[in-house]
């Protein structure tokens, strides 16, 4: 406790919020419910997998990539496929802004885990990938959809974060422009053709959502370390996808989803953010925006 001021009601404040810490839910005078919300961030124990409910603030944390379905399936998409996005997110995001029967689209579907989560709510799934990773999915680049206007009720989308994974031989994968590039010419920042190919697909993205429908972009930030070099590149890609979305809709709020991947275990990882001054993702953000009625 900070030693008392000579302000009473900031020292009652402050009195009140150290209550608050040692027992939570004391402040309000009610008692900490028995009944916890399973999928709560503070109560997501490692390796145990709670029943899905609606995530309440905007830190969402679930202890695995996949929930447990209630067609009796144990994942959603393929845990084989680098970068496949967390089910129980996408689960998260169709529970509120969708309902049976309305139409989903993934323009960058991958492995499929958009398509898994709409079988199990009852919605319609329409997946598109250059690298489409079963025959459900269709081939086709995100900033030129074979899909008319106005269509979809909800699009998700996991873009590449810049080139951190090697997703085809594709040229025209995103996945191989480095957010990071140097600016050339007229350029107006760095990593231009990466945000100028995300412009387009989000411009295909407002082209075919119903107006007042929602989307949700999932995306992480990007660190580039320089190889044998104490420094590195950090790649704002989260604020800067959001400043484009912006342009086409409405925000409606920024969620931060804490990541388990499986890098973050590894110790020697830890030691070099510490001893060269850098540091690793630890949240992805889920971005959700409105395309104005
Ligand atoms: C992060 S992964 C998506 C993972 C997917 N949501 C899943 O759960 O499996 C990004 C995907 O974007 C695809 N991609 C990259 N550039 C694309 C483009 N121009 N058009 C369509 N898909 C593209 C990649 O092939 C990759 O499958």
């Amino acid at each position: 406790m900070p030693p008392p001021s000579n302000n009473p009601k900031r020292d009652d404040i402050r009195a009140k919020i150290a209550q608050e810490l040692r027992n939570p839910g004391s402040r309000s005078g009610k008692p900490s419910r028995g009944k916890s919300r399973p999928t709560d961030s503070a109560r997501a124990k490692p390796g145990k997998r709670p029943p899905m409910g609606i995530m309440t603030t905007t830190l969402w944390e679930y202890p695995s990539q996949h929930y447990d379905d209630h067609l009796g399936r144990k994942s959603q998409g393929s845990k084989d496929y680098a970068g496949a996005s967390p089910s129980w997110a996408i689960w998260q995001l169709l529970q509120r802004y969708t309902r049976t029967g309305d139409t989903v689209v993934d323009p960058m579907c991958g492995s499929g885990t958009t398509l898994d989560v709409c079988k199990d709510l009852g919605r319609k799934g329409i997946g598109f990938d250059l690298n489409p990773q079963r025959p459900q999915i269709t081939h086709a680049d995100a900033r030129e959809l074979p899909m008319p206007d106005e269509t979809a009720d909800f699009v998700f989308i996991d873009p590449p974060y810049s080139t951190h994974i090697d997703y085809s031989d594709d040229e025209r994968c995103i996945g191989k422009l480095d957010a990071s590039a140097p600016m050339e010419d007229d350029d107006v920042m760095m990593g231009h053709a990466y945000y100028e190919s995300m412009d387009m697909v989000i411009a295909e993205i407002d082209r075919i959502l119903k107006p007042g429908a929602h989307m949700g972009l999932y995306v992480s930030d990007s660190f580039k370390k320089h190889k044998g070099k104490k420094s590195g590149t950090f790649m704002p890609i989260g604020f800067e996808l959001f400043a484009i979305m912006r342009e086409y809709f409405e925000p409606i709020d920024i969620i931060s989803v804490v990541r388990h991947n499986q890098k973050l275990q590894r110790g020697n990882w830890h030691k070099a953010a510490e001893e060269q001054n850098f540091f690793l993702r630890g949240f992805n953000y889920m971005f959700i925006m409105k395309k104005p009625s």
